[in-house]
């Protein structure tokens, strides 16, 4: 049977746990061979382990996607298990909230360093394997296989939100990256796309109160949202609930699919309709 991504390599960051984890599996379910990478190896492991044990092909590549030499090394090593990059899905990402006149420089760094810097260098890496690679396809006169980029962002970015400045404007200015590799990768058929999530059950949207946190580069960032401010939110949304991180992981499948092959520079709201 047919599968959407059969011949298809995707590299998924942040796909230790969440909406990338569920990325990384649905990808494998629909016939792709997945790098799985996460800040956290144990997760990032497990992940690429599931996925393998249910007969499909996965590499997990641990890392921190602030590192500068980190992208080189994640795209050499998915070229080198699996031949090719079709797919780069830029996930990875936390929250680091306070009101904005509370909010400190390293808190606003940090932001700007996980959801920008990272997909920018992500994608300056993933020129030679991919817009490189189908430039030559072009001069050869061969077909152009699916290749595309699809930048996670947020409704906090379209919309803002109270206690992000930092993540509201990061994941805004991952819009303006998405469009323009758009434009300048359109050339060689390389799609790029951006999916804004609303409210999806993962540790970023649960309650503050529950004490989940991130340990990256030797600070302890809670995560969560009070529970003061969670009350009520499904009155905000169409739809009523908030979304799985599966139906998350669709809205990312959609995008990556050759059925969204004339689709790119979009912004896939993926909310239950909140901020209609
Ligand atoms: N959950 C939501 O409602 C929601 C809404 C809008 C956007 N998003 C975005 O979706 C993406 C996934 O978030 P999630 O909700 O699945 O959260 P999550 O915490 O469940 O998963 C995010 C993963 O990214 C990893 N990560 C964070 N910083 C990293 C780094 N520097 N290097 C490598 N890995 C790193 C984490 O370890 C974690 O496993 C994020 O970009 C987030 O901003 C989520």
């Amino acid at each position: 049977m047919a599968h959407l991504l059969d011949n298809q390599v995707a590299v998924i960051t942040g796909s230790g746990r969440g909406i990338g984890a569920a990325a990384a599996k649905l990808f494998a379910q629909e016939g792709a061979k997945v790098v799985v990478t996460d800040l956290d190896a144990g997760v990032s492991d497990q992940v690429a382990e599931e996925i393998k044990a249910s007969g499909s092909e996965a590499l997990s590549f641990p890392g921190d996607v602030t590192d500068p030499e980190f992208p080189d090394q994640i795209l050499k090593a998915a070229v080198e298990a699996f031949g090719k990059i079709n797919i780069l899905v830029n996930n990875a990402g936390y929250t680091w909230d306070s009101m904005l006149h509370k909010m400190t420089d390293d808190q606003w760094r940090a932001m700007l360093d996980v959801h920008n810097t990272a997909p920018f260098r992500l994608i300056r890496a993933a020129t030679p394997y991919m817009r490189d690679v189908a430039k030559a396809d072009m001069e050869a006169g061969k077909p152009l296989e699916n290749r595309c980029i699809i930048n996670i962002s947020s409704t906090s970015g379209l919309h803002g939100n109270i206690g992000q400045a930092n993540y509201a404007t990061a994941k805004l200015g991952l819009v303006g990256l998405t469009k323009t590799v758009a434009k300048e990768w359109g050339a060689f058929g390389i799609r790029c796309n951006a999916v804004a999530f609303g409210y999806m059950d993962t540790r970023l949207t649960r309650p503050k109160e529950s004490g989940e946190k991130i340990s990256v580069q030797g600070k302890e960032v809670d995560l969560g949202i009070p529970e003061k401010l969670r009350g009520g939110f499904e009155h905000l949304i169409p739809l009523r609930r908030g979304g799985t991180a599966e139906e998350a992981a669709g809205g990312i499948l959609l995008m990556a699919s050759s059925y969204a092959s004339y689709i790119s520079g979009h912004t896939l709201e993926v909310t239950g309709g909140m901020g209609i």
